[in-house]
């Protein structure tokens, strides 16, 4: 089976249960990071302005959405999968019902489609976030080399994606804190090959879905070689934010063009 059809038969069996699974494999910290992550593209526009064109690429259920909505004069999302999709349509209309304010909801638009393809002209966005997507590309170099052809001249790119404990790549030639590492690094493998599986079994009762999120998440490059790989395809880190030792990271990317 390919991986893009694995992709899709995984997050449409897994979407109704997704952002519950998400919630009690993460422990609840994976909101922490979505609030870092929401600050900063905040932080990055004045008062009273907004990102003309913003894309949520890998939306999934949409959790990133409504705070999206909010800094975004027109808001694009995009998934693979028409499940996790209807999730993330029938999450916002909820939200803007709820504060009566439907006449947003013109200004956001959701696209079935695949981040290798994006159905965008050149220099469109001035904002594309990925968060936890990228690991899942298909082909990693296509998907990034389209982020750096939707973005405009000053646009900005926000990935946020599992790594390696930093405390590993980074601490390691310190002998005071070799311990440390390794006991850091172990918690990570059994964390993602042991814990996560068992929760995720339990709760989706599906086999190849509990596989696969394990494996794509240790497989997925260091922060170091990761960042090699976002400039090879134009994209080039101004900052990599460690986030729980190195179990996360926030990557900040500006382009040339
Ligand atoms: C782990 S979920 C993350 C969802 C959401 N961004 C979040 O932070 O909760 C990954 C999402 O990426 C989507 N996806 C995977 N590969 C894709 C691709 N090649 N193109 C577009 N979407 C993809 C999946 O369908 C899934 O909804």
């Amino acid at each position: 089976m390919s991986k893009k059809t694995e992709v899709i038969n995984i997050f449409s069996k897994v979407a109704n249960k997704y952002d519950f699974i998400n919630n009690v494999i993460s422990f609840g910290v994976h909101k922490l990071w979505e609030k870092k992550l929401l600050s900063k593209i905040s932080l990055n526009i004045t008062k009273g302005n907004s990102y003309q064109n913003a894309l949520d690429l890998c939306t999934g259920t949409g959790a990133l959405l409504y705070k999206l909505s909010l800094v975004s004069k027109n808001l694009y999302a995009l998934d693979i999968s028409n499940e996790m999709l209807d999730i993330a349509k029938k999450r916002l209309n909820k939200i803007y019902d709820d504060i009566n304010d439907k006449n947003k909801l013109e200004n956001i638009k959701f696209y079935q489609g695949e981040a290798e393809n994006l159905p965008f002209k050149d220099n469109f966005f001035d904002l594309i976030v990925v968060s936890y997507g990228v690991r899942n590309f298909y082909d990693l170099n296509k998907g990034l080399q389209e982020i750096y052809r939707c973005l405009s001249k000053n646009g900005i790119a926000y990935i946020l994606e599992f790594g390696k404990p930093i405390l590993v790549t980074k601490l390691y030639k310190k002998s005071f804190s070799r311990y440390l590492c390794k006991l850091w690094q172990k918690l990570f493998i059994f964390y993602f090959s042991k814990i996560m599986p068992l929760i995720v079994r339990i709760f989706s009762k599906d086999t190849n879905s509990y596989r696969y999120l394990s494996k794509s998440a240790l497989s997925f490059p260091s922060d170091e070689e990761f960042v090699k790989i976002l400039s090879q395809n134009g994209l080039h880190c101004s900052k990599c934010d460690a986030m729980l030792g190195g179990f996360v990271y926030l990557y900040t990317c500006n382009i040339d063009k």
